[in-house]
C-alpha cells in the first residue's frame, strides 16, 4: 500500500511472453514504478468518475476513457456495489500501452481501493481474480500473468492452468539482485493487437507456431534456473533467443530492433523486447560494465530508459 492510496506494481517479461497465452511457462518480475489509486464514495447511482494524474499534477487524458469505466463498473459490481457511485483519482508512474503492465497495475490499484473505501476484506489471490477479469475487458484472452505480478509485486515462473486458480505460480529468488534496463521505443502498442495477430497465425499455421512455443517454454526453464544460480550470462544469452523467436512471431519492430542492438553493442549480455511488442519497451540485462552505458546508449540515440533490478 501506497501513501495515501493503493498500488498496483508495473512488470516486466523476462522470457516467455505470447507463448504463456498457449500454456507454456513464461518468468515476469515487478519494476519499481506503479499505478496508485485513491478511491473515495460519489454519487449513488452515478457511473465511476476517474480523473488521471500526470506526475506534474495536471490532469491527462486516459488512454482510453472507455475502456477505464468499464474496468471501474465492472470492480464496482463484482464488490457488490453497483448502484454506490465512486470517484476515482489515479496516478501512474508507468507509461500507458508499453508492454510494462499498466493496465493491470491500474486494476489492482482500483480493486485495493474500492475495496478499502467500502471496508470489503480481499485476500491477493481475490484481487488478482478480479483484475484478470478486467484485464479481459481490455486484451481480450490474456494469459493471467500481468494481474498476478501486478497484484504480488515479486518474480514468479507463471504458467496458465486449468486449476481453479487459473494458473501455477512459483517464486523466483535471485542470489543476487540483476540490474535490467528498460528502454521505451516511444511507439504505442495495444498487448490485444498483437496477441490477436499471433492467435491469428497460429489458427492457421497450429504446428508450426506450437514448435515455437514450446522452444520458448524451454528457454524459459533454463531461464529460471540462471535466475536462481544468479548467472547473467546464460540469462543474456536466453534472452537474446527469446528475441530471435519473438521475431518469428513477428511481434518485434524496427525501434525494437534497433535498441536491441544499440544494448548489445554497448555491453548488454542480453536484450529483447518485453510485453505484447509491436512497440513498447524493450529490456536488457547489464554485463560487467554495468547499466549506465547501455542507458547513454540508448538515451543517445533518443529513447527514454528506466532501472530496475530483478531482486
Ligand atoms: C503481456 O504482458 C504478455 C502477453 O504474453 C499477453 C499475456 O500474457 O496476457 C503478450
Amino acid at each position: 500500500q501506497g501513501a495515501g492510496g493503493h498500488v498496483g506494481y508495473g512488470k516486466i517479461i523476462l522470457l516467455g511472453e505470447h507463448s504463456v497465452v498457449y500454456g507454456r511457462r513464461a518468468i515476469a518480475a515487478p519494476i519499481g514504478l506503479t499505478v496508485r489509486a485513491e478511491v473515495g464514495r460519489g454519487t449513488p447511482g452515478q457511473a465511476p468518475i476517474i480523473t488521471d494524474w500526470d506526475a506534474d499534477g495536471s490532469v491527462q487524458e486516459p488512454i482510453s476513457a472507455d475502456v477505464s469505466h468499464r474496468v471501474a463498473t465492472l470492480i464496482a459490481a463484482r464488490l457488490g456495489l453497483p448502484q454506490s457511485g465512486v470517484r476515482v483519482d489515479v496516478f501512474s508512474e508507468l507509461p500507458r500501452a508499453s508492454g510494462l503492465g499498466a493496465s493491470a497495475a491500474f486494476a489492482v490499484a482500483l480493486i485495493r481501493a474500492t475495496a478499502e473505501c467500502f471496508s470489503i476484506r480481499l485476500s491477493d489471490e481475490q484481487v488478482s481474480s478480479l483484475a484478470f477479469e478486467c484485464e479481459k475487458i481490455v486484451h481480450g484472452t490474456p494469459s493471467g500473468i500481468d494481474n498476478t505480478v501486478a497484484t504480488f509485486g515479486r518474480p514468479i515462473l507463471f504458467k496458465k492452468t486449468d486449476a481453479p486458480s487459473g494458473h501455477e505460480i512459483r517464486d523466483i529468488v535471485t542470489p543476487n539482485p540483476i540490474p535490467i534496463v528498460i528502454g521505451l521505443t516511444g511507439m504505442h502498442a495495444l498487448t490485444s493487437h498483437t496477441v490477436a495477430a499471433v492467435r491469428a497465425a497460429w489458427q492457421q499455421r497450429p504446428a508450426r507456431y506450437d514448435a515455437i512455443f514450446d522452444q520458448i517454454d524451454s528457454l524459459v526453464g533454463e531461464g529460471a534456473d540462471a535466475l536462481r544460480r544468479g548467472d547473467t550470462v546464460e540469462l543474456g544469452e536466453l534472452m537474446n533467443i527469446n528475441q530471435g523467436l519473438l521475431n518469428a512471431l513477428q511481434v518485434s519492430s524496427p525501434e525494437l530492433e534497433q535498441m536491441v542492438a544499440i544494448a548489445r553493442r554497448a555491453g548488454a549480455l542480453g536484450a529483447k523486447l518485453t510485453g505484447g511488442g509491436g512497440g513498447g519497451a524493450m529490456i536488457a540485462v547489464a554485463g560487467s560494465a554495468g547499466a549506465e552505458p547501455i542507458r547513454a546508449a540508448l538515451r543517445g540515440a533518443g529513447y527514454t530508459t528506466y532501472l530496475t533490478e530483478i531482486r
